[in-house]
């Protein structure tokens, strides 16, 4: 049994910080944004919140227990409990899946992450001054169209990735961390408070919150479902493998509640000040998709007052958010080669890096050279992983561990893991667990894979 012989452990207060780098990310600043505007705004917003409190926190709840109670990477503490309870070892298939889900999408993570290190230096360089809609697109076309670019930051990011976790749990990802989310905190309210000066509050704050019940439909739900599950960073591990190095002294419920609500509210409050931006700048229409992060605001940046500067501060906190975020998705596999097969910390962040750092390649020509290369049901590369992992892998991952959580494992076992928490709390914990997440989570599957599979038959 591979249980760790002297595991890290985090020091107060590191393991929310950690847990909320890994949620803080391009899905709350550049996703929530857009797809809040697009499903209905405040009925949108509250269906998120709703399946963010009835689905999520239990899947969390259940990632951090199985972690700390199995002490070892995903697959092994798994394994592990499951050993320990009599089970079969087949179950350590949530970890392996939650491995393999990190690292395809670590490596197109990092190529997106490393469009706002090119956005970075533009902001730096002055770049977005006098910038209109059309001036504005050619420039993120023209980044597209660049290979040698988009692997350059891909590269850097992927670099400083590895770099963070080679130094170990307590003196790499726990030192770092310790000091982006403080700073991701700062600039997030240093750009609301200039949000606020542009006199748009307002009219942000109407566009997100306005409830539009028509915008609302089945397939929002779903999406805020997805979403839910994508921003609490759940069902591949990333949580599992933080979970391990948590103290047990710590309370899960607690914890795991302080994240989602913090982790909602970056996602709002980021949501509010974009909008801002966009209203208070004449010409411009709140775009929606890929563009408005990179198309739409770099036009206000480059006609608002003391823009150059906003937009610098932006692009910093995209990169501290995603920089936290990579590192739970390197952190499973890195964990799991080092404990399980005995390789040194930096072999395995090599390992690892630079596998997925290849495999990001593909992403890269997606945007360019094999953009309009279908492999399946009409999606390039890069469109595929993206499908596949947030779609059915981390779906899949977060189903199997509320069955296994909820179902198969013995209460007394999640008793007494979760002995710091309310037993009121654990009782709705576990209803939840069992009856809730897994109907869900299921609906999400169904939802995407029936049009498809039913299309085939009728064929
Ligand atoms: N939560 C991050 C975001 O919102 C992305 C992320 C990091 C993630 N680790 C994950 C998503 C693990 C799913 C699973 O951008």
């Amino acid at each position: 049994m591979k249980r760790l012989k002297q595991h890290a452990i985090w020091g107060r207060g590191s393991f929310i910080l950690a847990a909320m780098g890994s949620a803080v990310g391009l899905g709350n600043i550049w996703k929530f944004p857009y797809i809040t505007g697009q499903n209905g705004g405040a009925a949108f917003v509250l269906l998120y919140l709703v399946c963010v409190l009835l689905v999520g926190i239990p899947i969390m709840m259940a990632e951090i227990m199985i972690g700390r109670k199995g002490r070892a990477n995903p697959v092994d503490a798994v394994a592990n409990l499951s050993a320990e309870a009599g089970l079969t070892r087949l179950w350590a298939i949530i970890g392996w899946m939650g491995v393999l889900a990190g690292f395809l999408i670590l490596s197109y993570y990092t190529v997106i992450a490393g469009w706002t290190l090119d956005y970075f230096v533009s902001a730096l360089q002055g770049k977005f001054a006098g910038l209109n809609g059309e001036s504005s697109n050619k420039l993120f076309n023209e980044l597209l169209a660049n290979k040698s670019r988009l692997v350059q930051w891909h590269t850097v990011f992927m670099a400083l990735t590895a770099l963070v976790l080679m130094f170990g749990v307590n003196r790499g990802l726990e030192s770092v961390i310790r000091w982006i989310m403080p700073c991701l905190f700062v600039l997030l309210f240093v750009l609301l408070g200039y949000a606020y000066t542009t006199g748009e509050m307002a009219t942000s704050m109407r566009f997100m919150f306005s409830f539009n019940w028509q915008d609302l439909s089945w397939n929002s739900a779903l999406i805020a479902l997805g979403h839910a599950c994508f921003t609490l960073s759940l069902g591949m591990g990333a949580i599992m493998a933080y979970g391990a190095y948590m103290p047990s002294t710590a309370a899960i419920g607690k914890t795991v509640i302080i994240v989602a609500l913090l982790d909602v509210l970056v996602g709002l409050l980021a949501g509010i000040s974009i909008f801002s931006f966009v209203f208070a700048t004449p010409g411009i229409e709140p775009g929606t998709g890929l563009g408005l992060m990179f198309v739409t605001l770099p036009v206000a940046f480059g006609s608002m007052p003391m823009g150059a500067l906003v937009g610098i501060a932006f692009f910093l906190m995209v990169i501290l958010a995603a920089w936290g975020s990579t590192m739970s998705l390197l952190e499973p596999a890195v964990a799991y080669l080092s404990e399980h097969f005995g390789f040194h910390r930096i072999s395995a962040c090599l390992m690892v890096a630079g596998s997925a750092w290849i495999l990001g390649l593909g992403s890269v020509l997606s945007f360019n050279q094999w953009a309009d290369q279908q492999i399946l049901w009409g999606m390039n590369f890069y469109s595929c992983l993206d499908f596949f992992t947030t779609n059915l892998l981390l779906p899949t991952g977060g189903l199997l561990t509320a069955i296994y959580a909820g179902w198969v494992l013995k209460k007394e076992l999640l008793d007494h893991e979760m002995q710091q928490d309310h037993p009121r709390l654990l009782a709705v914990w576990r209803w939840l667990l069992r009856y809730v997440s897994p109907v869900a989570v299921l609906a999400i599957i169904v939802n995407l894979f029936y049009p498809i599979a039913t299309r085939f038959v009728a064929e």
